[in-house]
C-alpha cells in the first residue's frame, strides 16, 4: 500500500473518540508486548504524555499506534537498576512505549513512522524498554542506543535504550590550544 494512503495523528488519548481509544488499545494489547487487558491498557494510554496514531486513508482504520509515557520515577529508576547502568542524566526522562502494528501491517516501515512522530514532540532525553528484535531495529534507527545488560521480561529478555536528542545535550565547548 502507498505511504501516501497512510495518514497520521499524535495527540493526547483523551482527544480521540472513544471508538478509536478502544481499537488503539486492543492494539496494544494483541502486540503482546504487555502483560495486561485492552482496558487496563486504555487507562494506561490515558495518562500518556501523547499518543500517535497511523491510519488507512481510506477507511480510517487505525494500524499502527505508539505513546510517550510519563512512568512514575519509581518504575523508571527500576528499568535502569535492572539494566545495571546509572540513570544520570534520565531521572525525569519519559519512556516510549506501547509501539504496536496490526499483524497485517507489518513490514511497511510503521513503527519507523510511529517513532518518529513521538521524538518531533521530544526535546529531552527519553528511554525505551524492549524485548523485541524489529523494535530494536526501529530504535537504532531513530537514534536510540542500547545500554548495560538484559534482563528477563514477561514474553522474552529486556534490553533498556536511550536517546538524547542533540538539542538536550549539554553545550561542549571548542577545545582551545595553548598558546
Ligand atoms: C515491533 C513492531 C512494532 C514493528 O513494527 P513494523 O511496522 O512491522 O516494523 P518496521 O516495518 O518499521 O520494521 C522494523 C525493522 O524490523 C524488520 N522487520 C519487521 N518485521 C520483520 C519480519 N517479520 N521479519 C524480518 N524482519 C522484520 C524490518 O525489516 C525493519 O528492519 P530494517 O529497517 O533493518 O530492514 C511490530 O512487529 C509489532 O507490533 N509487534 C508486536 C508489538 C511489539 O512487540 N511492540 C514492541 C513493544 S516495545
Amino acid at each position: 500500500m502507498p505511504a501516501s494512503r497512510i495518514y497520521s495523528w499524535t495527540g493526547t488519548f483523551d482527544a480521540l473518540e472513544p471508538e478509536d481509544r478502544t481499537v488503539a488499545a486492543r492494539l496494544v494489547a494483541a502486540g503482546g508486548a504487555i502483560d495486561a487487558t485492552a482496558e487496563d491498557i486504555a487507562v494506561r494510554l490515558g495518562n500518556a504524555r501523547l499518543v500517535a496514531l497511523l491510519r488507512n486513508q481510506g477507511t480510517d482504520r487505525v494500524i499502527a499506534v505508539g505513546s510517550l509515557k510519563n512512568p512514575i520515577p519509581g518504575y523508571r529508576a527500576g528499568r535502569f537498576e535492572l539494566a545495571g547502568v546509572p540513570i544520570l542524566g534520565f531521572e525525569a526522562a519519559p519512556e516510549l512505549g506501547y509501539v504496536a502494528v496490526a499483524e497485517d501491517m507489518r513490514r511497511k516501515g510503521h513503527s519507523e513512522r510511529i517513532v518518529g512522530l513521538i521524538l518531533d514532540a521530544v526535546a529531552e532525553p527519553a528511554y525505551a524498554t524492549t524485548d523485541d528484535d524489529y523494535m530494536k531495529r526501529t530504535l537504532v534507527k531513530a537514534g536510540f542506543a542500547a545500554v548495560g545488560g538484559e534482563w528477563p521480561g514477561g514474553r522474552g529478555m529486556l534490553s533498556l535504550w536511550t536517546y538524547a536528542p542533540a538539542a538536550s545535550l549539554p553545550e561542549t565547548r571548542p577545545r582551545t590550544s595553548p598558546d
